[in-house]
């Protein structure tokens, strides 16, 4: 009897722990390591001051990493003999930044907690500081993943989306990782700071014709129709450091720099919210925010999965 009591009784608990680890939480390091989120948002004001797109590169990793096997620090991994790493991968080659930056809060932060706060988590607050650097919403970043101990190249290629993307296969890359289509019109807004390079949207301006033709011909003189790949213009040129709703304004005159930004506001089923954004800021600020919590909530890694890395670029 004892040993079916003890039985049923590690059973329960086991549930229950599985329930609560699943979960992340905004308290998570509150005990542990409370001063990791001063060190964080200070290098990443400091960054920024330095060059306002570090802003928009980091903002980018959260993404990216979360598009691969969920939210749980893999985009940083550097290739080993055992595997590719994703920073090679098409969407990430030549393009990906700030790794740098992310390498100093760690340190950082393992100074004053050794092997406490995952990489994983860092990404994610940087990510809400850089918003904010930028002037945009801030929110409450839930945390808790712990970090993978492999990354994936083929899964970065195949599951973070293309710039190519119409709006069914953007809709659906989003819906893939369990968001909806309102949560990717709002994650899209992210492109209102940042930069492209020239192979990303040449086949835009030369060959489409839902572009603002002053907007097309501005860009060519950067973008030749061959040659300049890696020549950079502002994804938002209106306002391209700044986080407001340009984005949008600039969608509703046919001045996505993107094929896939255009695609948002093209006569379809997406047009209503975007002209909505275009008119209310303090709406995209608020739907922003609580998107940006449900991409952080991909498939982390929490209770005994994955590690903590010391250094962001090695599993331990
Ligand atoms: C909707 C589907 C998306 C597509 C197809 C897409 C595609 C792209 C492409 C092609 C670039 C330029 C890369 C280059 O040429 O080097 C870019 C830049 C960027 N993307 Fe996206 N993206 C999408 C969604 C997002 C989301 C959800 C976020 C963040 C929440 C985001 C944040 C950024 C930022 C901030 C940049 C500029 C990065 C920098 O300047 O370093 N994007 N994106
Ligand atoms: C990444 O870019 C470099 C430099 O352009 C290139 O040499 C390399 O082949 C690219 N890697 C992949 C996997 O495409
Ligand atoms: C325009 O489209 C044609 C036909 O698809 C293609 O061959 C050409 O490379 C494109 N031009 C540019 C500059 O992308």
């Amino acid at each position: 009897m004892a040993s079916k009591y003890a039985y049923s009784y590690s059973l329960a608990f086991f549930f229950i722990a599985t329930i609560v680890s699943a979960q992340l939480s905004s308290t998570f390091y509150d005990t542990s390591c409370p001063g990791a989120f001063h060190i964080i948002k200070y290098i990443v004001n400091d960054a920024v001051a330095k060059e306002k797109r570090m802003g928009a590169s980091l903002l980018r990793l959260h993404f990216h990493d979360c598009f691969v096997n969920g939210c749980d620090g893999s985009v940083l991994l550097d290739d080993t003999p055992t595997f590719t790493g994703e920073k090679t991968a098409s969407p990430n080659n030549n393009s990906i930044r700030g790794f740098d930056v992310i390498d100093t809060m760690k340190s950082h932060v393992e100074a004053i907690c050794p092997q406490v706060v995952s990489c994983a988590d860092i990404l994610a607050v940087a990510a809400r500081d850089s918003v904010v650097a930028l002037g945009g919403p801030s929110w409450t970043v839930q945390l808790g993943r712990r970090d993978a101990t492999t990354a994936s190249f083929s899964a970065a290629k195949s599951d973070i989306p293309k710039p190519t993307f119409d709006l069914s296969a953007l809709i659906s890359s989003f819906s893939n990782k369990g968001l909806s289509t309102a949560d990717m019109i709002a994650l899209a807004g992210a492109h209102t700071i940042g930069q492209a390079r020239c192979i990303s949207f040449r086949n835009r301006i030369y060959n489409e014709t839902n572009i603002d033709s002053s907007l097309a011909t501005s860009l060519q003189s950067n973008c030749p129709s061959s040659g300049g790949d890696n020549n950079l213009s502002p994804l938002d040129a209106s306002t391209p450091t700044v986080f407001d709703n340009y984005y949008y304004k600039n969608l509703v005159n046919n001045k996505g720099l993107l094929h896939s930004d255009q695609q948002l506001y093209d006569g379809g089923s997406t047009d209503s919210q975007v002209t909505t954004y275009s008119q209310n800021m303090v709406k995209f600020y608020t739907d922003f925010a609580a998107a940006m919590v449900n991409m952080g909530n991909i498939s982390p890694l929490t209770g005994s999965s994955g590690e903590i890395r010391t250094n962001c670029r090695k599993t331990n």
